[in-house]
C-alpha cells in the first residue's frame, strides 16, 4: 500500500497531522529524528491505524534514501524543522543547516524517488513585518528573522523543483498554531511551550506561571497582534491541499490563519475568561525577531482548498485545557 510520509511526525503539528491521515485509514510512514519530537505520540497513534517510523535525520542523506527503499510513498508533508524565532535570531546556522539543508536533501530523495506531491510547511514569519492588513500571499517577503529566511530559501528551492524537476507541490504559510486534538490524545509537549496560548493555559492549570516572553510593539495595548489557527483545522487543510495537488491543481503558496488578529494581552484574558482562573504573570527578558501585527487573508485558501477554519478561540482553549489535564508534564519520552 501506498504510504504518505510526514516528515516531523513525533512533533506537535506532525502529530496532529498523523493522527488525521490514520484516522481517514490511510497508511503514514513518520520520520524523525526525535530531537524536538516524542515518541510516546507515535506510540499512542501506532493504536489508531498503519503507521511506520523511520528514525532518521534529514541531513544524513543516507537514511533518507533509507526510507525511501523501505517504504512506497506516494505523497509527502514536510513538517520536520527547527521553528523557534529566538533561537534562530542566537544561532542561525542551526536554522540554515537544518531547515534549509535538511528539505534540500528530502527534495533529492524524492527527486531520485520519483516522489512528487509535497505539502510545504511554510510561516508567515516569510513576510516580516506587515506593510498591510490582513496579509495575502502577494505581500512582500522580507523575513525578520533567520527563522523565516530558512523557510522562505526553501520555498525557492520548492519552486525551482517545480519548474524543472515537476514537483506538484502546496506551500502553506501557516500562522500562530494553537489548540491540542479535541479528544485530548496528544497535543503540544514542550515544556515550556513556545506557543502564547498554550503557555497561557499552562498558567491557567496552575502548571506553571505564565511569562510574557513578547517585546513591547506598536499596536494598541503594546503587545504583538498574531493570527491564530486551531491545530485540527490546520491539518485538514493539508489534506484538502494534497486532494488539490492530486486533482492537477496548479503548485502555489497559501496561507493558512483564522484571518482575525488577537493581541497577546487580548488571548491571555480570553484564557482566564475561558477558563475561569486569573493567571499568575512573570516578566521575563523579550523575545528577538518579533514584529507587530500580521493576522492572515485566508481567501484563498477558501477560494481553492475549499477550506474554512472551524473552530474558535473557545474550542482551542478548551482542546489544550483537555490536553493538559491529560498530560500535566507532557509525553515521558
Ligand atoms: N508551531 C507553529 O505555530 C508554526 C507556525 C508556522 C509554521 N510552523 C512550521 O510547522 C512545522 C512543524 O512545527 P511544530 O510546531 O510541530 O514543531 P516541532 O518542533 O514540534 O516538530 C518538528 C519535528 O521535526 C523533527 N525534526 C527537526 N529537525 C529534523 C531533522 N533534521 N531530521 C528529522 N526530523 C527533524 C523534530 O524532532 C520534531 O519532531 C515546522 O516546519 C514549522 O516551521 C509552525
Amino acid at each position: 500500500m501506498k504510504k504518505i510520509l510526514i516528515t516531523g511526525g513525533a512533533g506537535y503539528i506532525g502529530s496532529h497531522a498523523v493522527k488525521h491521515f490514520l484516522e481517514k485509514g490511510l497508511a503514514v510512514v513518520v520520520f524523525d529524528n526525535f530531537s524536538r519530537g516524542y515518541r510516546e505520540a507515535l506510540e499512542i497513534l501506532k493504536k489508531i491505524g498503519d503507521l511506520s517510523v523511520v528514525e532518521g535525520d534529514l541531513l544524513n542523506p543516507s537514511d533518507l534514501q533509507k526510507l525511501f527503499s523501505q517504504h512506497e510513498i506516494e505523497s509527502v508533508l514536510h513538517f520536520a524543522a527547527f521553528c523557534l524565532v529566538n533561537e534562530s535570531m542566537e544561532e542561525p546556522e542551526l536554522y540554515f543547516r537544518n531547515n534549509v539543508i535538511g528539505s534540500f536533501n528530502l527534495f533529492e530523495a524524492m527527486r531520485q524517488n520519483n516522489v512528487k506531491n509535497i505539502v510545504f510547511s511554510s510561516t508567515c514569519a516569510v513576510y516580516g513585518e506587515s506593510q498591510y492588513l490582513p496579509l495575502d500571499e502577494k505581500h512582500p517577503t522580507n523575513a525578520s528573522n533567520p527563522y523565516g529566511e530558512s523557510k522562505l530559501l526553501t520555498e525557492r528551492i520548492l519552486r525551482w523543483y517545480g519548474e524543472i524537476h515537476d514537483f506538484h507541490y502546496t506551500i502553506l504559510r501557516y500562522f500562530n498554531v494553537c489548540g491540542a486534538a479535541s479528544d485530548g490524545l496528544i497535543g503540544d509537549s514542550k515544556k515550556p511551550s513556545q506557543l502564547l496560548m498554550q503557555n497561557a493555559v499552562r498558567g491557567a492549570l496552575g502548571i506553571e506561571p505564565f511569562a510574557f516572553t513578547c517585546p513591547q510593539v506598536n499596536t494598541p495595548d503594546g503587545t504583538p497582534i498574531r493570527d491564530y489557527i486551531d491545530v485540527e483545522d490546520l491539518v485538514r487543510a493539508h489534506a484538502l491541499a494534497l486532494d488539490y495537488l492530486k486533482q492537477g491543481g496548479k503548485n502555489d503558496t497559501i496561507n493558512l490563519g483564522n484571518g482575525s488578529g488577537y493581541s497577546v494581552k487580548q488571548i491571555v484574558s480570553k484564557v482566564e475568561e475561558i477558563t475561569e482562573t486569573t493567571i499568575s504573570k512573570k516578566e521575563v527578558e523579550p523575545r528577538k525577531g518579533e514584529y507587530a501585527a500580521v493576522y492572515a487573508d485566508i481567501k484563498k485558501a477558501t477560494d481553492l482548498l475549499k477550506w474554512q477554519p472551524q473552530k474558535s478561540l473557545k474550542d482551542s482553549v478548551l482542546s489544550l485545557k483537555k490536553w493538559y489535564q491529560n498530560f500535566p508534564n507532557g509525553y515521558s519520552h
